[in-house]
């Protein structure tokens, strides 16, 4: 069911950290399951713990909740119960981030975690076409991100491209030069949260270091005009949150989102969900965030789902036969 009631637009998910749709009450489920303790008495007490204030003060609670992921069939249920989601968010593709060394870690092999996401997107490829997109964790060594992506590699079959995520502030795309040129030598798509917290200084690293071909969030480009116009006209895709970025407080309210702005400027913006299960909603909730707190259009609204569809990595012909 939608929150319009009117049937969503055909659109492509591009930014979803899949472990950011473990809803509370799954929480509780798999730590009863693995037996993981647990430091909230219940869902209402885990819930209230998630009034942010700032990037990390998320990442603290996303990365403790973790925990309770253990199996590979932990991770095939998690993305299972996902893609089961998509078709009534219009979402006709998905190409989902996830975080394995938040996983490996905690001695979870990577098998496991790419193996269960993969089963679960074998399991619905008849209602929903999903890939998988490694992302490197910004604030841990980049010694550690070339071990991530060499324990991957027996995987690549299975995986669309490279991400960066994580703590943002102090930890420059240019960290992950090395990393992002293996991962493109291997056919690996390049992609980077930019610009969400850190500067607009940091999209344009994010560009000419480590090759990006999408940003993620992107939204303090704006600050820059010069950046501005090499992404139009380069006509590079910003996938943009906007629940997400106010429940951040990467801006002060939704109606003060820069999403107007970007679109008036002619960039190639979408709209995505980032991790529902802790911002209040998935797809359609930030197509109807936007729609009522920025007053966006009908033809405005057609234009982020088209723009997402263009954005993905899917190849033409695919893209025509998703629609
Ligand atoms: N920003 C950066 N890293 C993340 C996020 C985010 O919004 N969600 C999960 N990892
Ligand atoms: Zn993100």
């Amino acid at each position: 069911m939608t929150t319009t009631g009117i049937p969503p637009l055909p659109k492509a998910e591009l930014h979803l950290h899949i472990e950011g749709t473990l809803e509370p009450e799954t929480v509780f489920e798999l730590a009863a399951r693995n037996d993981v303790a647990l430091p909230y008495r219940d869902v209402e007490d885990l819930r209230a713990r998630y009034e942010f204030t700032d990037l990390q003060s998320f990442l603290d609670v996303y990365y403790a909740n973790m925990a309770v992921l253990r199996t590979r069939a932990d991770f095939a249920e998690l993305a299972s119960a996902y893609l089961r989601r998509c078709p009534g968010e219009g979402v006709r593709h998905v190409e989902m981030f996830f975080d394995p060394q938040a996983h490996t870690a905690r001695g979870i092999p990577i098998e496991d975690v790419i193996g269960g996401l993969t089963d679960a997107v074998d399991e619905h490829a008849g209602s929903v076409s999903a890939g998988l997109i490694l992302c490197f964790l910004r604030d841990r060594p980049a010694s550690e991100a070339a071990d991530t992506l060499r324990a991957a590699e027996p995987h690549l079959d299975r995986i669309v491209g490279v991400g960066l995520d994580s703590a943002e502030v102090g930890h420059p795309p240019s960290k992950f030069t090395d990393v992002f040129d293996r991962a493109r030598g291997l056919g690996l798509k390049p992609v980077a949260h930019a610009g969400e917290e850190g500067p607009a200084g940091y999209v344009r690293e994010a560009l000419d270091e480590l090759g990006v071909l999408r940003v993620d969030h992107g939204i303090r480009a704006v600050e820059d005009d010069d950046l501005v116009a090499r992404l139009r006209r380069d006509g590079t895709p910003l996938t943009v949150c906007p629940l997400s970025n106010v429940r951040l407080g990467c801006v002060p309210g939704i109606g003060l989102h820069p999403l107007p702005e970007m679109l008036a400027a002619g960039l190639k913006v979408s709209v995505h969900s980032d991790d529902p299960a802790y911002f209040g909603g998935y797809a359609d909730r930030n197509y109807t965030a936007v729609r009522d707190g920025l007053g966006l259009s009908a033809e405005q609204l057609r234009t982020l789902a088209a723009n997402s569809m263009e954005a993905s990595f899917v190849d033409a012909a695919t893209r025509d036969a998703l629609l």
